[in-house]
């Protein structure tokens, strides 16, 4: 199963959520593989990978590696597939299948692939889209975060044409909290838009919780820097709700 983590806003927790799933699938006992797409190299410094002396994704997508040789155990646990600032010269003219077509051969190594994308509507984003069996779009409660949803959707929907067995699972609502009366305003504005579009809110939202940023900062996972933390909780649901997805 694979999975993508996309929004074009910048700032809507993609590269936590594609930790905080990952590892805690691979905690469950899955084998778990982290692509990183973003030249930004957030996920991969998160989970301790090495970029300076190591291959990246764009070493894959250009054919210099295989995904196999380009994989690294960060941590000595993680497996991931790093990203650097020269995977941005793979954002305008890449074929749209070729991340599907490079990952191929190990697809069926691994229970999940977790690819996390940039903040832009770029090749990169395409290619994870074509490359994926699902998108999980995360997005704060904020004014405008439901314009930019309808475009991420049409997006989608574009890469389905190539991909016809890609699916919309569904919005996660994060740093949210059901105190405030905004937040909920706009959780049911993108409920009535999810419906729209042939999708669903998950019934888990993740709250604000300091622990996220310091476990990030330390390059520790969420789950064992604060388990108790209520971000580390959410994301226990959250997994859980996208295992209970997938069995039906
Ligand atoms: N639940 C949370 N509680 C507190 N801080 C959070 C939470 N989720 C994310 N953050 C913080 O918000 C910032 C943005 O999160 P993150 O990097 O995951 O977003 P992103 O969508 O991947 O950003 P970008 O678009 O730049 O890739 C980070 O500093 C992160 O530590
Ligand atoms: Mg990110």
């Amino acid at each position: 199963m694979i999975l993508t983590l996309a929004n074009q806003k910048g700032g809507v927790s993609k590269t936590t959520t594609a930790a905080a799933l990952g590892q805690g699938l691979q905690l469950k006992g899955y084998k778990v593989l982290f692509i990183d797409l973003d030249p930004q190299g957030n996920l991969s410094y998160h989970l301790g990978a090495d970029t300076l002396e190591s291959p990246t994704i764009a070493d894959v997508l250009e054919g210099k590696k295989t995904p196999e040789g380009a994989k690294q155990k960060a941590a000595d646990t993680w497996e991931i597939i790093p990203s650097d600032h020269e995977t941005s010269l793979h954002q305008h003219s890449t074929p749209p299948q070729l991340l599907r077509e490079r990952i191929e051969p190990i697809k069926n190594k691994y229970d999940f692939i977790i690819i996390d994308t940039p903040p832009t509507l770029s090749a990169l984003t395409i290619n994870a889209f074509v490359a994926a069996d699902r998108v999980i779009i995360p997005t704060t409660a904020s004014t405008y975060a439901t314009q930019g949803i309808i475009q991420l959707y049409q997006t989608i929907e574009q890469a389905q044409k190539l991909n016809p067995g890609l699916k919309l699972d569904g919005i996660l609502l994060t740093r949210y909290t059901d105190r405030s009366i905004i937040n909920r305003q706009i959780k049911k504005a993108i409920e009535a838009l999810a419906d729209k579009i042939g999708t669903k809110v998950y019934k888990t939202t993740i709250r604000q919780a300091i622990a996220v940023e310091e476990a990030q900062a330390t390059k520790t996972a969420l789950f064992e820097y604060a388990p108790k933390a209520t971000a580390a909780k959410d994301y226990k649901d959250f997994i859980k709700e996208i295992e209970r997805g997938i069995k039906k």
